[in-house]
């Protein structure tokens, strides 16, 4: 399988943050925000990974990623989104890379305490179709949210202003070969977009989607307030484990 993060857009809903540097680039406590899906990927054993970035500071992410050594790959891709064409419009630019096999899609600004290997190691039990995590949030009206009939999702719709649930559905997607036949009939949304919700939605349709739910927290930082819980949320994380090193000791 192969892995994509989606790290283009312009973060405009984070003006002044994001006026001289990609949203994705800022800091969530001790890592620039990218750090965090990239390593999701790499800890699922995704090694083959693609970086969708975008805007006027794309150069930025090949300085401080390079082949990606940190995080014990020996290479990474590129490519640049042009403009705002929303997540699935980024996607449909790793066709080429994903090459017909299958992918795992983590957006940029998704913050995950657990591995997902066990999501992964599911969908590759799959015959076809696709996987995506969901979160039990407070907040589902700001995500794209389930609706569950049983085990079943019957369907998702983006931003609700009445959730049908309080499940919102993660940045995290896993799809196999057809997704990119299905981001080509999509029609922009009503904020002018092409939305990552409608292809889920394509194949809620065809009877092939399953999902699991997330282990331990889920955040995204795109605003400015989850941005500041991301922050505070790796910070506990990681000095709890700092703790329980030291107690070991
Ligand atoms: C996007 C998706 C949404 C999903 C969210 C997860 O929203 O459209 O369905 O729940 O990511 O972070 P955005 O943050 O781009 O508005």
């Amino acid at each position: 399988m192969k892995g994509i993060v989606l790290a283009g857009g312009t973060g405009s809903r984070m003006f002044p943050l994001t006026k001289i540097t990609n949203k994705h680039l800022l800091p969530i406590y001790d890592r620039p925000m990218i750090y965090y899906p990239i390593q999701t990927l790499v800890d699922a054993g995704i090694k083959d990974i693609m970086l969708v970035t975008g805007g006027r500071n794309s150069g930025d992410f090949l300085r401080l990623l390079a082949n990606g050594k940190e995080f014990g790959l020996a290479h990474l891709n590129y490519t640049y989104q042009e403009g705002e064409g929303g997540i699935a419009d980024a996607l449909a630019l790793a066709e080429h890379f994903a090459d017909g096999d299958r992918i795992c899609v983590v957006l940029g600004d998704n913050i995950l305490e657990k591995p997902i290997a066990a999501a992964v190691r599911a969908f590759e039990q799959q015959q076809r179709g696709a996987r995506i995590l969901l979160k039990e949030v407070p907040d589902a009206e700001r995500f794209g949210v389930a609706e569950l009939n049983g085990d079943r999702i019957v369907g998702i719709e983006e931003k609700p202003s009445k959730p049908k649930s309080n499940y919102a559905v993660t940045g995290v997607y896993m799809y196999d070969g057809t997704v990119f036949d299905k981001v080509k009939k999509l029609v922009p949304s009503r904020r002018g977009e092409l939305e990552i919700t409608d292809v889920n939605n394509a194949y809620i349709r065809e009877g092939s989607m399953t999902f699991s739910y997330v282990d331990g927290w889920w955040t995204d930082a795109g605003t400015f307030e989850s941005l500041l819980r991301a922050t505070n949320l790796v910070a506990q994380s990681k000095t709890a484990a700092q703790r329980s090193r030291a107690a070991q000791d």
